[in-house]
């Protein structure tokens, strides 16, 4: 699985983001696309930053009845993403209709990656709010198991979970994993953070990582740190 690192791309339109990759120049960073810019520009804007060459991860988290996300799967696909993700919690029976509806005529298919329990949601939201008594991380390990049961990729997870998902699902089950922070760096709002050298031992397959490259003063020297430390 080749190790890379995505860029956040959390702009609130068009305007912002392509003055942020026009800083690239040649080099064609991994992106990932959110419901903030979706939302805001529509499939426009995922066409325009593949018209670039840019690989795109569109953060959707898609959570439905199984038709549904079939169905919308089908038109995210036609999109030539190269990865996009559901929610678990959905149930495998949605997490397989995703699949379907992903697959191309051809067989290819977008990677499809799972998010488990947020990380906002904390134990004892899930036990009052969601009626889950069980504790969070089995709870996390739980709804992994069911993502690579339905046949799914990985999951996005925190890069302190990565270690123990590849462990219990083998290191060919993909962990994407944001809350990536630089030593020397700001901390922002993430709480539980890691190096991408950290995340790089730990055996993260991809990191997302926004605000240390897109905040940064020099956002393409900041991207090319983050290479060389995740993947070397
Ligand atoms: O700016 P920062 O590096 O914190 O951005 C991290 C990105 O990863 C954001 O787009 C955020 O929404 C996303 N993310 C996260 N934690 C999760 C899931 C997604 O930070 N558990």
């Amino acid at each position: 699985m080749g190790k890379d690192v995505i860029i956040a791309c959390d702009f609130a339109g068009a305007k912002e983001t392509f003055e942020f990759l026009d800083k690239f120049e040649d080099k064609k960073p991994f992106v990932k696309i959110g419901m903030e810019l979706f939302y805001a520009e529509g499939p426009s804007i995922v066409k325009e930053i593949k018209r670039r060459g840019h690989k795109i991860f569109l953060d959707l988290k898609l959570h439905d009845i199984p038709n549904t996300v079939k169905k919308a799967m089908a038109v995210l696909s036609r999109l030539d993403v190269d990865m996009t993700n559901l929610h678990a919690g959905g149930t495998k029976a949605m997490m397989e209709a995703a699949l379907e509806g992903l697959t191309r005529p051809d067989g290819t298919r977008p990677m499809l990656i799972a998010v488990t329990q947020l990380t906002s949601t904390s134990q004892e939201r899930m036990e009052s709010d969601i009626l889950i008594k069980e504790p969070i991380d089995k709870v996390v390990m739980h709804y992994a198991s069911c993502a690579s049961e339905a046949g799914l990729d990985g999951v996005v997870c925190s890069p302190k979970e990565a270690g123990k998902v590849h462990e219990l699902l083998g290191n060919s089950f993909i962990t994407v994993t944001p809350g990536v922070r630089f030593a020397d760096g700001d901390k922002g709002d993430q709480v539980r953070v890691m190096t991408p050298a950290d995340a790089k031992a730990i055996g993260s397959d991809y990191i997302v990582v926004g605000r240390p490259i897109t905040a940064a003063e020099d956002p393409v020297a900041a991207y090319e740190r983050c290479c060389r430390e995740f993947i070397g």
